[in-house]
Parts: C-alpha cells; sequence; structure tokens
C-alpha cells in the first residue's frame, strides 16, 4: 500500500543562518525532496535571513549550488528544482540590531499561514531573536521556534536558555531538534515495541540481559574543531543522541502515541538513571581521544594535531549506565559513541537472556543467545537473531541466524533524511519527535555529575589509534562484566 500524500498547511519557514552550513547541508535539501514528494502546498515559501548582504536571485543560485551537492543527480528533477526556488527569498538582516524586522514583517505580509523561525545560528542567539521576534509582532499562536543543540553546555545554561525562549514562546510552539529521532529506524523502534504483541513481555529484566547503544564515526573533527573541543563526544553525542535513543528503548508503554504521552514516559526514564559520581565514575565511564591512525581516505591525524593545541576532550566515550525501575533493574545500558571508529555503524542491541537449560548434545554446538539488532545506519535495518537447525544432513547441529529486515532490500525508493521530517512536523505542529524542556533538563541533570566525577577523580583521558573501536578501556569496561561489545558483525 502507498501512502496517501497530503500537503501540508500553507507555511513561510524563516531560516535565520540561511547561507550557513546546516541550511546548506540538510534543510534545503530536505525541503526539496518534500516538495518532490508533493507534500508542500504552492504557497509555502522559504524565507533565508543572515547578515551577508544578497538578493533573492542570488540566493536562488546559492540554493541551487548546495541542491546540486547535497542532492544525489538522479534525485534531481528540473521541474521540481525550479519550483523549489521560486518559492525562496533573502532578507539581509542583523538580529543583534533592531533594523531589519519591519522588512520582514512586510514580507510575511498578514496572511494567514504558519510561520516557522528556525534557528540555524549559535545558541548566543536564540534568546535575542526570540525576543526580537516577539518584539516587532512577528509572532502569533500559530508561529512556530526551532532551536537544535548545543541546548547549553550544562544544567544550568540549558535551563537559562530554556528561560529566554520560553520568555517569548510557550513550550508548545518550541521544537527542539534531535535528528536522530527522525531517524526511520529509531522511529521504527516504537512501531516495533508497540505495534507488534511479540516484544513487549520479554522487554523487561527477566528476558534481557543488557542492551548495547554504538554510534560510530570515522569522520574526525574537521573545520568543527573549535566548536567540537568545548562538546567533545559527551555534549556533542550522548546527552542528546545516544540518551534519547536509550529513552525510546526502556521506556514504558505510553497511553497512546500524543507527543506528550511519549515525552512523559521518555522524562521517566531520565529521572530513573542511577547516579554516576565519584564512587563508580571509574568502573562506568570511559573517555577517550583518538591519535593518528587510518581513516577511510588514508591516514589520518589525531585529535591534537587537528586541533593544534593541547587538550583534554574527549572524542569517545564509553557508559555503563543502569535504569533503576521495576522493569529493568540489573539490566545494563552500555553506550559507546566516537569520532574516527573503525566504521561508519550505529544500532542499538537487545540482548536477551539465554535459554534457561540446554537439551541438545555437544555435537550441536552451544545455543547463542538471541538479538535484537536495530541498525540505523548505513544500512538500515532490523535483525532478529535466532538459533535453527542447520539444514540438510550431519544431526543436529544449531546455526545462529538473522530473521532480516533490510530497509534497502524490503522497501523500494530512498530513505529519507532525518530532517524531512522533523522540518514537516513542525509545520503539523507535531512534537513527538522533539525534545521538551523538562527532558533536555533531566539529560543534564545526569550528565553533569559524570564531568564532576571526571575533574574530582582525575579520570584520565585514554588514547586510541584512529581507525579502530576505541581504547581497550572500552573493551574491559564490558568485558568485565562478561559481555562484549557487537563490533558490526551482526
Ligand atoms: C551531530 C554531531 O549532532 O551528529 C556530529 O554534532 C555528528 O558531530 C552527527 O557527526 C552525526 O549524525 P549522523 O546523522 O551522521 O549520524
Amino acid at each position: 500500500m502507498t501512502a496517501q500524500i497530503i500537503p501540508v498547511d500553507p507555511f513561510d519557514y524563516i531560516i535565520f543562518g540561511g547561507t550557513g552550513d546546516l541550511a546548506k547541508r540538510k534543510l534545503l535539501p530536505a525541503l526539496y525532496h518534500r516538495d518532490h514528494d508533493g507534500q508542500l502546498p504552492d504557497e509555502a515559501r522559504l524565507i533565508g535571513a543572515s547578515r551577508s548582504k544578497h538578493s533573492d536571485k542570488a540566493y536562488r543560485k546559492f540554493a541551487e549550488d548546495a541542491l546540486r551537492e547535497f542532492v544525489p543527480d538522479d534525485q534531481i528533477d528540473e521541474d521540481t528544482l525550479k519550483r523549489f526556488l521560486a518559492r525562496l527569498h533573502y532578507l539581509s538582516l542583523d538580529v543583534t540590531d533592531d533594523d531589519g524586522w519591519d522588512e520582514l514583517k512586510k514580507l510575511l505580509g498578514d496572511e494567514d499561514r504558519i510561520r516557522a523561525f528556525y534557528l540555524a545560528v549559535g545558541p548566543n542567539l536564540f534568546g535575542p531573536i526570540s525576543e526580537a521576534l516577539e518584539k516587532h509582532g512577528l509572532t502569533d499562536t500559530r508561529s512556530r521556534l526551532v532551536i537544535e543543540k548545543p541546548l547549553g553546555r550544562d544544567l544550568e545554561s540549558a535551563q537559562a536558555l530554556n528561560r529566554e525562549v520560553g520568555a517569548h514562546f510557550d513550550e508548545e510552539q518550541v521544537f527542539r531538534i534531535d535528528h536522530y529521532l527522525g531517524k526511520e529506524t529509531v522511529q521504527n523502534l516504537l512501531a516495533l515495541r508497540f505495534a507488534n504483541a511479540l516484544f513487549e513481555p520479554l522487554w523487561n529484566n527477566a528476558h534481557i540481559d543488557h542492551v548495547q547503544i554504538t554510534v560510530a564515526e570515522t569522520v574526525g573533527v574537521g573545520d568543527r574543531a573549535e566548536y567540537y573541543d568545548k562538546a567533545g563526544a559527551m555534549r556533542d553525542m550522548v546527552q542528546n543522541h545516544l540518551m534519547q535513543l536509550l529513552c525510546l528503548v526502556a521506556m514504558e508503554p505510553p497511553a497512546n502515541g500524543d507527543a506528550d504521552s511519549i515525552r512523559d514516559e521518555k522524562l521517566k526514564v531520565l529521572r530513573s538513571l542511577a547516579p554516576i559520581d565519584a564512587d563508580n565514575v571509574g568502573s562506568s565511564t570511559v573517555r577517550a581521544q583518538y591519535r593518528a591512525g587510518a581513516g577511510p581516505e588514508g591516514k589520518v591525524d589525531g585529535y591534537l594535531d587537528e586541533l593544534g593545541h593541547e587538550s583534554d576532550t574527549a572524542t569517545f566515550v564509553a557508559i555503563k549506565a543502569e535504569v533503576e525501575n521495576w522493569r529493568w533493574s540489573g539490566v545494563p545500558f552500555y553506550l559507546r559513541t566516537g569520532k574516527r571508529m573503525a566504521e561508519r555503524m550505529s544500532e542499538i542491541v537487545i540482548s536477551f537472556k539465554p535459554v534457561p537449560h540446554a537439551i541438545f548434545g555437544k555435537d550441536a554446538g552451544t545455543p547463542i543467545s538471541n538479538q535484537l539488532v536495530l541498525r540505523l545506519q548505513p544500512d538500515e535495518s532490523v535483525k532478529q537473531w535466532i538459533m535453527i537447525k542447520d539444514p540438510g544432513p550431519g544431526g543436529m547441529r544449531l546455526k545462529h541466524v538473522p530473521l532480516d529486515m533490510s530497509f534497502a532490500q524490503t522497501f523500494d525508493g530512498r530513505s529519507p533524511d532525518a530532517y524531512e521530517r522533523l522540518l514537516l512536523d513542525v509545520i503539523r505542529g507535531n512534537q513527538t519527535l522533539f525534545m521538551r524542556r523538562d527532558e533536555v533538563e533531566a539529560a543534564w541533570a545526569w550528565i553533569d555529575p559524570i564531568f564532576d566525577a571526571w575533574d574530582e577523580t582525575n579520570h584520565p583521558v585514554a588514547t586510541y589509534t584512529a581507525g579502530t573501536w576505541g581504547p581497550s578501556q572500552s573493551i574491559a569496561l564490558i568485558e568485565r562484566d562478561s559481555r562484549t561489545w557487537n563490533d558490526g558483525t551482526r
């Protein structure tokens, strides 16, 4: 059955930072794809705003170049491109100044449309822009504000940011993007858990041995070194993407699919995480930095060479987390993420407990515990690993095989980028895949003490060679519990 494509309501998307990297790589391509799929109504407009001076024509040229660079050639349809570019406008605006806002107001007119303000700018501007939008009469109840990390660097700064934005927009109007929530497999996790009767009875500490969440990247920090050195793997990836994935695995079934029902359940998980402090930081965490080694492009520099100065920022973090509630007591959640690792591979592995009693003889082989592997990237798939009898003669020999649902093989068509879904959910006013204020703050409330404990105990920053699966300490973290990381082999 093909889905029926229904255009969203008429809207204006105003992208502050309209000539920046995010607009170029992600936002414009995402909206182009949705235009091609027939989801943008005729009236939809996109307004790029930034300090530099450009005409509409120059901005359209900028967008066309970006699309030709970031959309694969075979997905460029010249008719769509023409239609899409005609939707674009540009406004030169210094957001720290009082001038220019009236022009934006004039451009927006007084038509009854949804206005989505996407702040693809530094977080220091979130407050000032929100304030200016309200002050210049550019907002109403149909306006939305879209912001993205870094949403603070600790609990205090996150609260301050939320307060600044919250002074001008209601929480129902604020869309905090975590692009991992827009990924197909991540949404599929909700479908698997709550649209099948099969998994839920097993989804607890009676049947699950442990969970692993890995987001491994082969890229280094490249030209983002300045930002990255202040963030590190913990703020860049763990506080948001990995913790959101953990929440979706661990949350209780919500009463319904409403945004707040789901976010209430995620919040409870965040609040149930066992604290990591000076007493257990040594046994529960590993932080490390890559040294020169191999990347997909050949020999690559170490982090400090890329950065050009000393730093103890971690480019790799592994954490053993525990969700202290009835369902998950005793089930560790092993999280790890790093730059310059052996493979680009993100996955969630649910490892079930072994069978309680062996009935097959030695020759059959030992049953391997079942695993459900949700692969987010590069090749999206869901695999349920089970034991079967190796077919053919030879008696009972057990074989470990996947019930494999690789998306590319099962479904036709391209796999949409996370931003496509998220950008239009903003227009639809659907906040399910966006982080609520209290969720962001609860995540920081768990992360902050880990930083404190690292400082307090002088927790070492280990090293690993670029192109490997991280430092030996990470292997030790999980092997101490007689378990092993799933290094992409399943
Ligand atoms: C971003 C981080 O949020 O996610 C980057 O800032 C990281 O450092 C990126 O590379 C990974 O996203 P994806 O979708 O490529 O896995």
